[in-house]
């Protein structure tokens, strides 16, 4: 099916975004913690528009972009209380909900666009869905695939962990992601992602880390001047559902919602493969972002994050659950402690 876009006029964006005039319309309120534009959005109207399609009418969705309903952590708290529908949000975001979630958090186990598929579209995937309506009481539907986090600083290029010395980076809240920054020599500053921008701006934090495609729909380049090109972990961000509106649902429209989720999720990832490369281009060549390739091909980042690992055994479910994931992305399983 080909999907058209919206276009949407800026003054609807500051309220929310309707996507339909049906006036007898069930209106599902997303939350989207990223602006309008990058892979959360494209993930979000290209659900919206699937399941007005599919209900002929009877379901719209209103998007809010930009963090208007509270920080990503916020939405999975009131979408889990039934005050909120839907959210798009970054899957490190989740995690401190649904702790086996980690997996997909470890530094350097999704090493790419394809690995990132092959787990959230196989038995991985559809185990960390049930034991995150189990821990968090939102089902995720589908998953924006945004790249890997790239590290960015208004200071100077940074191609070792010895470059970070003295910088502060900010981090999401996130246990797995601190101590990744940890093991490179820093203590670095977590915050939520709705009061980024402004910290960068202001100086408070010097870096962050997240996609290219992130990093221009947010106007990082703004306020960020070198980028390091480093993989430590994929952005996966997953469309969730409030389990309980989920539940409220006739059998059909839940095989709806699920349908809409998986074609969705299959546009993100090819937006995905369409796009990176040209914004990647852009943050150089239009907005005069610098990229710094990491030293020794990134190994000594490697090895210094995934030495942490075996920290997060216990809360992912034990080691066997890091090989069962090793494996399916025919790979050795982890080191022996
Ligand atoms: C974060 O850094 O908290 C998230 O990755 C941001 C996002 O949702 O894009």
């Amino acid at each position: 099916m080909r999907i058209q876009k919206l276009i949407i006029p800026v003054a609807a964006s500051a309220a929310g975004l309707a996507l339909s005039g049906n006036a007898m319309a069930d209106e599902w309120k997303m939350a989207l913690g990223d602006a309008a534009g990058g892979t959360q959005y494209e993930l979000g109207t290209t659900f919206a528009e699937l399941i007005e399609e599919k209900t002929d009418g009877e379901v719209t969705v209103k998007l809010f972009p930009n963090g208007q309903l509270g920080s990503e952590q916020d939405t999975v708290n009131n979408a889990s209380m039934g005050l909120l529908d839907l959210s798009v949000l970054a899957i490190n975001n989740i995690t401190p909900f649904s702790p086996t979630v980690g997996v997909m958090t470890l530094p350097y186990v999704i090493q790419g666009p394809e690995d990132a598929r092959t787990l959230t579209q196989g038995e991985v995937g559809e185990e960390l869905t049930q034991n995150t309506i189990r821990d968090a009481g939102v089902r995720i539907l589908g998953w924006a695939y945004s790249g890997c986090r790239r590290l960015t600083n208004s200071a100077r290029p940074v191609a070792s962990p010895a470059d970070l010395d003295g910088l502060n980076i900010r981090v999401p809240k996130n246990e797995i992601m601190i101590s990744a920054y940890q093991a490179w020599g820093v203590n670095p500053s977590p915050l939520a992602w709705s009061e980024t921008f402004t910290a960068l701006q202001q100086g408070v934090v010097d870096g962050q880390d997240n996609p290219y495609i992130t990093i221009d729909a947010m106007k990082f380049y703004e306020v960020q001047d070198y980028v390091t090109d480093s993989c430590y972990v994929f952005s996966l961000e997953p469309l969730i559902i409030s389990e309980g509106k989920f539940q409220s649902l006739s059998p059909e429209t839940q095989e709806l919602v699920l349908e809409a989720g998986q074609e969705a999720t299959k546009h993100s990832y090819d937006y995905l493969i369409e796009t990176e490369a040209d914004i990647k281009h852009r943050l150089t060549e239009e907005h005069g972002m610098e990229i710094i390739q990491p030293a020794n091909d990134e190994q000594e980042w490697i090895d210094l994050a995934t030495g942490i690992w075996p920290d997060f055994y216990d809360s992912i479910g034990g080691k066997e659950k890091l090989d069962e994931v090793l494996a399916a992305l025919g790979r050795e399983p982890a080191p022996a402690e």
